[in-house]
């Protein structure tokens, strides 16, 4: 059996970990050959391609970004871009493809799977928004960083008692806002999901500044404010019609600043939140993920997404994992309401 291996999208930490446990397994229990497809669907549609045995995943375990490189590649936007797909997959004699995406990777894996690809998709991103699983790899990472970061602006922010505004990733879903949020005892804390009233914002800053406080206030990038649009620095999108944002940030620490007459700043945490070694968890959770994802290729469960549910590791069919990106419920985001402006 020859199976193909591709990462796409925005890359995390713990990608090289499900590599290294899909070729471990394959190529140890089952004597499979493996073939890695560089930059995601774009490997796959130039063909593109990097051996892949168990010396090439030797000691990548701990690694941030992937060995296979990713890209925002959408075949199918591009001019044959399913041909060209299984005209690669047919030159390289492979034989069931893993697939290792968030919601718009795993979007083009289901709609190839439509076609009759054989192949397994694990879910990954930072943003924690896929459907269908509690959970994918990178984000514990990305909390841990963004929790750190807002453990470190506490201190400064009290020397000079001024607001300090962390804007965090996460364009449709604020899980690592509130995530981080919490963990870092931030005073304000602003998700994409519920749109915020900016004097309510001011209002709690104030409150924190009244009981000798300085406020935290923690925002996801996709976070926009009511009757507003989306604040962006540019209106470009990606292949798959994403703006690109950042920005919010900086326009609320300035409203922020004018509104309260006190100093604020912004710290715009971005692809940190992204790069370098994952944690312990994601490690267990991306190795765990691709252990399964053999598992289904063996059993030729294709058009299957693994997925954890509690602590078990399932799988869904990826036509229902990328029906809708997971999102923050509001009665969660309002269970943290106590801390808000205290
Ligand atoms: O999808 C993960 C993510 O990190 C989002 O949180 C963020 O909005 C986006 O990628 C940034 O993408 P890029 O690195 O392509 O600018």
């Amino acid at each position: 059996m020859r199976v193909g291996v591709l990462t796409g999208g925005g890359d995390c930490p713990g990608l090289n970990a499900v590599i290294r446990s899909v070729v471990r397994k394959g190529a140890q229990e089952y004597a499979w050959k493996f073939v890695g497809f560089v930059d995601g669907w774009s490997g796959a549609v130039n063909d593109v391609t990097v051996p892949l045995d168990v010396p090439a995943v030797r000691g990548i375990l701990p690694l941030g970004g992937t060995i296979l490189g990713s890209s925002r590649t959408n075949p199918l936007r591009l001019d044959n871009g399913v041909e060209r797909i299984k005209d690669t997959l047919a030159a390289h004699r492979v034989d069931a493809l893993v697939v290792i995406g968030g919601e718009d990777t795993l979007s083009v894996a289901a709609a190839l799977a439509d076609t009759g690809v054989a192949l397994v998709g694990v879910p990954k991103t930072i943003d924690n928004d896929v459907g269908g699983t509690d959970y994918t790899f990178g984000f514990d990472t990305a909390v841990g960083i963004a929790t750190e970061a807002i453990d470190r602006l506490h201190t400064t922010a009290e020397s000079h008692k001024r607001t300090l505004v962390v804007e965090v990733m996460g364009r449709h879903s604020g899980w690592i806002a509130l995530h981080s949020g919490v963990a870092g005892g931030a005073n304000v804390i602003l998700v994409p999901e519920v749109e915020f009233d900016v004097d309510r914002v001011c209002s709690w800053v104030e409150n924190r500044f009244e009981i000798n406080y300085a406020p935290i206030v923690v925002v996801a990038e996709g976070a926009v404010p009511k009757a507003g649009q989306m604040v962006v620095k540019d209106e470009s999108r990606d292949a798959f019609g994403h703006v690109r944002l950042s920005g919010i940030g900086d326009w609320l620490a300035r409203e922020i600043e004018s509104r309260t007459e006190k100093d604020a700043r912004t710290t715009v945490l971005g692809h940190i939140q992204r790069g370098g070694t994952p944690s312990a968890y994601d490690r267990w959770l991306a190795t765990r993920f691709g252990l399964h994802a053999v598992d289904a290729v063996k059993d030729g469960d294709f058009g299957t997404m693994t997925a954890l549910r509690g602590t078990d590791i399932t799988r869904v069919p990826l036509a229902e994992a990328t029906k809708a990106t997971k999102r923050v419920p509001e009665d969660l985001y309002a269970e943290f309401d106590v801390f808000f402006g205290t």
